[in-house]
């Protein structure tokens, strides 16, 4: 029988890879908590007009990214291909914004997204992200941008190139897309398949075309169609990130692929992600997104990062933990008549805290000693039928091989003021 493949663009989170992901994790809570951001959590499916509304029916995500299906009502659901979408559905849906405004969440986790699979890119993925919803103030976009810098800099994350740009009003997007409509028409017969579709569905992405590159110099820039009012916030933003020390660089053709977002949108790049896939993460203001989705108006900006991606740059900037100890002792009965005295002695150990394998297998102790030493285990107490008639056990350092014999009765010192002092 053929063994079964995982899925194509999935990958499994091995054990030697998880101490890596929880560092990761447990960085990007702490710092979101640290600004008040509390957990929220969505659905992984959703229905699909959610995102066909929210992120854009015209966008490459909706168009051609999605894994949609039916439920057995006939009902069209679609694996979340991003959060933003969901957590303003919740939020708003639920006026929670109402109460506390403007209302902070994080969120972690899977999304799904039928792209090309190839190194930091995947069809299921995972994110991590923080939604800022009901207030509308340059000092919030300077707080969302500032905390992933600062997620960045918990990692040792360094060379990121921060680049911000401001999309303006949807009045100010109409202007410049009729402006990159004018610029791009007369060259329609030379632009690919995509760019001939897109010029009358979503001209701002042309801009991203890796086919039409040589356009995209002379296209009309973003800032000649802001109004005033655009152009005041986005200086505000600007000011602000200087003053907390954040670097970034305006790109005015930084147009991101959902079509929610009004005024600032930001992404993170590294040298390390190459190409299509340098961009470790990026979000920005969505102030009309809550209508599009049927709810009251409400404001919002936010940001998701792709926990691959950044694990990629972490690993190859050497910031990323290795594995980690599965445990730090190994107790190891040797014969049946110890594997009860074993099991005790694993017990009391576990309940002082120290994490604690049984080996009641019947293998030889120099394969036992071996497997201790790749759980990462810095302890064996070992009993045989000498030990349990005697009442002791035979401790053995697995960082200088030496070992020796103790009382059951003070094991548990024992081991606590070994592991203290080898610590
Ligand atoms: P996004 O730029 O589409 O934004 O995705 C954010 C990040 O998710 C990307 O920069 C990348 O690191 C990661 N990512 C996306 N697709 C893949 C993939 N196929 N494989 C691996 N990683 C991937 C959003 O999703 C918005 N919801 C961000 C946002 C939040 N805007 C406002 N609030």
């Amino acid at each position: 029988m053929t063994a079964i493949a995982p899925p194509r663009g999935t990958k499994d989170i091995l054990p030697s890879e998880s101490a890596a992901w929880r560092w990761l994790l447990d960085t990007h809570r702490r710092v979101v908590e640290g600004h008040g951001y509390q957990a929220i959590e969505t659905p992984i499916f959703e229905s699909t007009e959610l995102f066909a509304r929210g992120v854009g029916a015209d966008t490459d995500i909706v168009e051609k990214q999605m894994f949609t299906f039916s439920d057995r009502g006939g009902r069209s659901l679609t694996l979340r291909p991003e959060g933003t979408a969901g957590v303003v559905r919740a939020v708003a849906g639920n006026r929670l914004d109402q109460e506390i405004r403007p209302l902070r969440v994080h969120y972690a986790g899977p999304f799904f997204r039928a792209e090309r699979p190839q190194a930091g890119r995947q069809h299921q993925f995972t994110q991590i992200g923080i939604e800022c919803i009901g207030d509308r103030s340059p000092e919030l976009d300077v707080e969302v941008i500032e905390i992933a810098n600062s997620f960045f800099a918990g990692l040792g994350i360094t060379g990121l190139k921060l680049q911000i740009n401001s999309l303006g009003t949807p009045d100010d997007r109409s202007t410049y897309r009729r402006a990159l409509v004018d610029y791009y028409r007369p060259h329609r017969d030379e632009l690919c398949d995509d760019c001939r579709r897109r010029l009358e569905t979503n001209p701002l992405r042309l801009l991203d075309c890796k086919t039409d590159q040589r356009f995209v110099a002379g296209a009309p820039m973003i800032w000649d169609s802001l109004s005033e009012p655009s152009r005041v916030y986005f200086t505000a933003v600007q000011a602000g990130l200087e003053h907390a020390g954040v670097d970034g660089s305006v790109n005015p053709r930084l147009v991101r692929g959902l079509d929610y977002y009004t005024d600032t949108t930001f992404e993170f790049w590294h040298e390390t992600l190459h190409g299509a896939q340098n961009a470790l993460g990026g979000g920005g203001r969505y102030d009309g997104l809550a209508e599009l989705l049927g709810l009251p108006a409400t404001p919002g900006i936010g940001y998701a990062l792709g926990v691959e991606r950044t694990l990629i740059v972490a690993r190859a900037l050497g910031t990323a933990p290795g594995p980690a100890p599965a445990c730090e002792v190994v107790v190891c009965a040797l014969g049946p008549a110890s594997t009860l005295t074993c099991a005790a002695v694993a017990r009391t150990l576990r309940s002082a805290g120290v994490r604690t394998v049984l080996d009641a297998s019947d293998r030889r102790l120099d394969r036992k000693l071996r497997n201790a030493d790749r759980l990462g285990a810095r302890v064996c107490v070992i009993v045989g039928d000498d030990e349990v008639a005697a009442g002791t056990a035979a401790i053995r350092d697995l960082r200088d091989r030496s070992q020796h014999t103790a009382p059951q009765a003070r094991l548990e010192e024992t081991i606590l003021s070994l592991l203290e002092t080898s610590g």
